[in-house]
């Protein structure tokens, strides 16, 4: 996995989420882009809200594969949450989005490369 610098992402604060008290997946608004951020093992991350595949929501998807992966809970297609391609789904691509905690509050990258480092990590 590559790691980019971070300086050139537009990082915007997800609004109305305490991530003490959210209950993840988290439906939030990126930059005027509805998203779900999801809370694993390792931090956070965001997707899009829909599937991919036929536009369920992702909701109810269950993370997996140490939190690296979603299963969309409707025909069972699997994501990797650092890019986005499908696993049994060749050829499909979920959007993700960088998050990460920050003062508190929670922001997130509109740049879907961009890694989840905090400006002091770079
Ligand atoms: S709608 Fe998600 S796998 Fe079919």
């Amino acid at each position: 996995m590559s790691q980019m610098d971070t300086t050139d992402a537009e990082w915007h604060v997800l609004e109305g989420i305490d991530p003490a008290s959210a209950e993840f997946p988290v439906e939030a608004d990126l930059g005027g882009e509805p998203i779900l951020v999801f809370k694993t093992a390792d931090g956070y991350r965001g997707t899009e809200p829909l599937c991919p595949h036929q536009k369920v929501p992702l909701k109810t998807a269950v993370l997996m594969n140490g939190d690296t992966m979603i299963r969309c809970s409707r025909h069972h297609f699997i994501f990797r949450l650092d890019g986005g391609a499908g696993v049994n789904c060749t050829g499909m691509v979920l959007k993700t989005y960088a998050i990460r905690l920050a003062d508190g509050r929670l922001e997130g990258a509109t740049d879907p490369s961009a890694t989840t480092e905090s400006p002091s990590d770079v």
